[in-house]
């Protein structure tokens, strides 16, 4: 659809004034934080050099901040708080980098239906409203491009949407979120408090605004909901994906993975599932995993991201990056800015939201997933076998299991085959009330072996 008439006219009148060069593309850039600050730099140190990607001069048209009297380092004439006018104002993108949902969303839609491309890293806005957005782009003829919201600098969202149109995707699997990636290597590797981590993490500008949305798994789930709906050609908001954050991880659950050769990884899972009868529903999860020191999500570390798809015709690829912080994510967003403004300068549009084969999501509760299980158990004949017979009555079968004596106690680490999470999930609670187990040490899904 073309864009709203007045903008189209206004935009071609200055495309076409009787100059031999473009006029140039006005940019609203909403917020200058972490990201927003090196988008500004970029798109001001090296303007002429976006200006021959682009087209056309990719113009700073003003920046809208919070406090505008905390940035004495930006060009004061660009500055204001008024964001709503600015949105208004005689601008062709709107670039936004505040977060959340509320006044994102409004602005975000204002811009679009009056014809102005968007381009935003916001990923909690977009796994919640992101029908409502893309459809107000379609009305309006204009851009809607998130690349920065998922996975930092890393090209994921152009990939999915685009390069792999032409195949079926099967899984998306990966570290997305590169506060709790930090946190989990380095209690990994140096025995980190989670707390003193965190702290370094935000110094470092991976956190969101709020940390619990990166520990409790939030930003996670978003992305998780932007890649399934992606990947799946399928509308699923962040509420139709299972969350656990690494709250839950201490130091006796990264013990208990060294101990079997695996270390804790906080993955996004989208799967694919066909039933037996050929029906097809997607699973969409975040939670902590055990991942085999040999998988090759396992090495990486800090706040890096790194994201498996699988594929039909394409088989399976790695995409493998900077996760968070300024100049990577500002480097995401530039590449959709000159991509958005050299649409507007060809009269043209990316490609639209495609939700055409509406998966149902399955409950989580029904997903088949595996379970590591770390046990304080008495050291006396019989218990292993009432222990069994918890998991026969769940009817999950076991893969492995290891005993280590201890005094009076043993300490017994189970491995499970796949069953429907809610059936571990019940065993698990049921084995907690036996007599015979002393403590239920740590209870972890595992990833990335044969089930
Ligand atoms: P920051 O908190 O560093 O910056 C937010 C900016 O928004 C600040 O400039 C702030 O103004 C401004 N702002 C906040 N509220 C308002 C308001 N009501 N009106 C006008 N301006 C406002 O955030 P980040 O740069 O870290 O993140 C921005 C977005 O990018 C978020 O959606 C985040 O999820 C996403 N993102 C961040 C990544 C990262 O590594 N940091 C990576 C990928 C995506 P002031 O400076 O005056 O306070
Ligand atoms: N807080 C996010 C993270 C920023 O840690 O991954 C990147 O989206």
């Amino acid at each position: 659809m073309a864009p709203s008439a007045d903008h189209a006219a206004d935009l071609g009148d200055r495309r076409s004034a009787g100059r031999a060069d473009p006029a140039p593309i006005r940019v609203a850039l909403l917020g200058c934080g972490t990201v927003g600050s090196e988008v500004a730099r970029l798109l001001t140190e090296e303007a002429d050099e976006f200006a021959a990607r682009a087209g056309a001069p990719v113009e700073l048209a003003g920046i809208a901040v919070r406090r505008p009297d905390k940035h004495p380092e930006l060009p004061q004439e660009l500055l204001t708080s008024d964001v709503e006018a600015l949105v208004s104002s005689d601008v062709d993108i709107v670039v936004e980098l505040v977060g959340g949902i509320e006044p994102a969303r409004t602005w975000l839609l204002t811009a679009l239906r009056a014809g102005k491309s968007v381009v935003t890293a916001n990923k909690a806005l977009l796994a919640e409203h992101s029908p409502e957005l893309s459809e107000a782009a379609d009305v309006s003829g204009a851009d809607l491009y998130y690349e920065a919201a998922v996975a930092g600098a890393i090209p994921l969202v152009r990939p999915l949407r685009e390069s792999l149109a032409g195949d079926r995707i099967t899984r998306v699997m990966g570290i997305v979120n590169g506060t709790t990636n930090y946190i989990l290597s380095a209690m990994d590797s140096t025995g980190a408090s989670y707390s003193e981590t965190l702290e370094e993490a935000s110094n470092l500008g991976y956190a969101e605004a709020d940390p619990t949305a990166d520990v409790d798994g939030y930003d996670a789930a978003s992305k998780a909901a932007i890649l399934a709906s992606l990947a799946f050609h399928t509308r699923v908001s962040a509420s139709d994906v299972y969350r656990e954050g690494i709250g839950s991880v201490g130091a006796a659950d990264v013990a208990a993975a060294k101990m079997i050769g695996r270390t804790v990884k906080l993955l996004a899972i989208c799967e694919r599932v066909t039933d037996p009868d050929g029906s097809e529903s997607v699973s969409v999860r975040v939670h902590p995993v055990m991942i085999p020191h040999s998988h090759q999500l396992a090495g990486v570390g800090g706040a890096f991201n790194a994201v498996y798809v699988e594929a039909d015709g394409a088989g399976e690829l790695m995409f493998f990056g900077q996760g968070a912080g300024g100049a990577p994510t500002a480097s995401a967003v530039l590449g959709d800015l000159v991509d958005v403004a050299r649409n507007r300068l060809g009269g043209g549009r990316g490609p639209r939201e495609s939700a055409h084969a509406g998966l149902p999501v399955r409950p989580m509760g029904d997903t088949p997933t595996r379970y590591h299980i770390s046990l304080q158990v008495a050291d006396r004949p019989g218990v292993l076998a009432q222990i069994a017979q918890v998991f026969a009555k769940h009817d999950v079968s076991l893969a492995s299991v290891r005993q280590r004596d201890k005094h009076s106690t043993a300490s017994l680490v189970v491995v499970t085959h796949a069953a429907p999470d809610s059936a571990l999930r019940a065993t698990v609670d049921d084995i907690g009330e036996l007599d015979v187990v002393h403590e239920v040490v740590s209870v972890m899904r595992v990833e990335g072996e044969d089930s």
